[in-house]
């Protein structure tokens, strides 16, 4: 059995005051057992959000440099750093990240290692754009971005890790994919993963992603492959927030 996760991508928001609030209301959310949460603040709130979360909500990063441990690599952090910060998990391969840095999948696939290697828990995001979909290429494409990390970390790294589907054009638009639409690549995800590891496709968390709410959150996590989300907006409002996780718990 799978416990859903819920996450947040905080993204590049938030000032200090707005942060310590956030955090703060974050702080007092009942939660239940049976559902984990996780927020991923901007890298300058890490510690912060790791000081002021008690209550079992781990704190990831949005992103970790190619390269583990220490180095000349100005402007960067490591996933080391991370972990001595008290993060627990990182994002890589945000669709964001691949087109704003142009990160590429030999890129994203070093990141998923590097994230590891350090102790860190990746979650690899993975999603088609609009073009991509309209030519009916939705599912190949997020295969391919899957096989790329495969291909350098190996399927026994994915027992380790967590995986985002985000489509690129339900991300900030307000326009989610059903939830049909959903089911139908995460089950093609766990599909591709099955074929290298049957108990690993079995254990792995797919994550959706892509204007996840309040109201439309219990259809998306009640499909069969769906096992939480990967909230960007709604994730800024602790309320709204935590009308999600309640939405993913039994
Ligand atoms: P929105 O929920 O704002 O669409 O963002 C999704 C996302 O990119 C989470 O990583």
């Amino acid at each position: 059995m799978r416990r859903p996760l819920v996450a947040g991508n905080w993204k590049m928001n938030g000032s200090r005051q707005e942060v310590s609030d956030l955090l703060g209301r974050l702080a007092g959310l009942e939660l239940q057992q049976s559902v984990d949460v996780a927020v991923f603040p901007g890298t300058l709130y890490l510690e912060r959000a790791v000081a002021g979360l008690k209550n079992n909500i781990a704190v990831g990063a949005q992103d970790c440099a190619i390269r583990d441990g220490h180095g000349a690599m100005t402007g960067e952090t490591s996933a080391t750093q991370l972990r001595d910060a008290g993060c627990v998990m990182v994002l890589v391969g945000h669709s964001e990240r691949r087109e704003l840095q142009a990160e590429s999948d030999e890129v994203v696939a070093e990141k998923f290692v590097a994230a590891q290697a350090a102790g860190l828990i990746p979650v690899l995001c993975v999603g088609e754009t609009l073009q991509q979909r309209e030519q009916g290429r939705a599912i190949e494409t997020v295969t391919e971005q899957v096989e790329a990390v495969i291909r350098v970390a190996g399927i026994d790294a994915f027992a380790n890790a967590v995986l985002a589907y985000e489509p690129v054009w339900a991300i900030g638009t307000g326009l989610t994919a059903t939830s049909e639409q959903a089911q139908q690549v995460h089950e093609a995800l766990r599909g591709v993963i099955a074929c290298h590891s049957a108990s690993v496709a079995r254990e792995l968390r797919i994550l959706y992603g892509g204007s996840v709410k309040a109201d439309n959150a219990s259809e998306l996590f009640a499909q069969k492959d769906i096992d939480g989300g990967l909230v960007g907006g709604a994730s800024l409002d602790a309320d709204e927030f935590g009308a999600i996780i309640r939405a993913a718990g039994i």
